[in-house]
């Protein structure tokens, strides 16, 4: 199959096109490459894609992809990943938020509505669309219209956005809800990094809420595993060809434990500085997978002390380079 991936150069959007290739799939990845955090892990995941047959990268900001579809061509399937993450970004530079996740959203929409033959659309939500107001494990089901975080809120937009292609224009799309993703090649802004980077240079870590927080981890493969399964079996509807999966673990881990473990994957103890909640963040995420078990028979499979034995080996060798 011919595919696009936007977001190609990100965390998840490499993996997703590592994979893809290795079934035998072309993708043509686009990603802006900005500077949200160093570009330079961004070019070294590209640099390893770069080499693999079927696979073009085109640098391209979402809000671009209409105004350059020629250099784009049509696809049957649409996997976007490209957006602004971060909740706490947020709330320095909100209009980052508008630009990829609510205009770049609706550019993809627009896109894939020009194709002659509607493609499938596997786009990336959060489970930061649940908010505070839900009680774990999160169904799909729940009524989400309580963000605590902009980033969430342009979440929630996007889906609405999404929602809104599929019943006007019969758009087929998945929306996918992630739950805290980790792995090698992750994202410097994520706790388990910057905990890392501290722990290793001897500055203390922030455990905020005094780490009574919960979050529920997926690892990687598992995360890349679930969008693959989609993106290979389709999609079947009902009546608006709309759906969204929670894709998590089920499993939530309490922070002091994953510092532990964490702390075991490095050799070497935290230094722990006890803080008070931070705003836009959430006390629990737990995702109830049901749907997308029922639908795909996904099934997490890495436990959180292997997931994170793989990220500081891998993370160690990073930092020597
Ligand atoms: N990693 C997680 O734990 C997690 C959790 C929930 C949701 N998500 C969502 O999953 C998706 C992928 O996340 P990730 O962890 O790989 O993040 P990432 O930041 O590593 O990857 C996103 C990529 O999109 C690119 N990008 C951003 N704005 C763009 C634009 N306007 N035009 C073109 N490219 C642009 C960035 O340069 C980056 O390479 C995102 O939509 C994110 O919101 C991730």
């Amino acid at each position: 199959m011919k595919i696009l991936v936007t977001g190609a150069a990100g965390f998840i959007g490499s993996y997703v096109s590592h994979s893809l290739l290795g079934m035998g799939h072309e993708v043509t990845g686009i990603d802006c490459l900005n500077d949200y955090y160093d570009p330079a892990l961004k070019v070294a995941r590209l640099d390893s894609l770069r080499p693999l047959q079927g696979f073009e990268f085109i640098e391209m900001d979402l809000n671009e992809i209409n105004s350059r579809k020629s250099e784009l061509g049509e696809f049957e399937i649409i996997i976007h990943l490209a957006a602004q993450a971060g909740v706490r970004y947020s709330i320095q530079n909100p209009f980052a938020y508008a630009d990829s996740n609510l205009s770049g959203h609706l550019n993809v929409l627009e896109f894939a509505r020009g194709h002659a033959r509607s493609p499938l659309v596997i786009y990336a939500s959060s489970s930061s669309v649940y908010g505070n107001n839900s009680t774990p494990p999160y169904k799909e089901t729940e009524f989400v219209n309580k963000p605590v975080s902009l980033y969430a809120a342009t979440k929630i937009a996007a889906e609405a956005m999404s929602y809104s292609y599929a019943s006007l224009y019969g758009l087929r799309q998945i929306g996918l809800r992630f739950f805290t993703v980790y792995g090698p090649w992750g994202r410097p802004d994520m706790a388990y990094w910057g905990f890392s980077e501290a722990i290793l240079s001897g500055k203390p870590i922030k455990v905020f809420n005094n780490g009574k927080l919960r979050r529920d981890f997926t690892y990687i493969d598992d995360i890349v595993d679930g969008i693959t399964r989609i993106a290979t079996r389709g999609a079947h509807f009902e009546t608006v060809p709309h759906k969204i999966y929670n894709i998590g673990n089920n499993n939530p881990v309490e922070l002091m434990t994953f510092i532990e473990t964490l702390e075991t994957a490095l050799g070497k103890k935290a230094i722990k500085e006890f803080l008070p909640m931070q705003k836009g963040d959430v006390f629990e995420t737990c995702a109830d997978i049901t749907a997308i078990s029922d639908d795909y028979g996904f099934k997490p499979t890495t436990d959180i002390k292997t997931g994170l034995q793989n990220f500081a080996d891998w993370f160690l060798g990073w930092r020597e380079v």
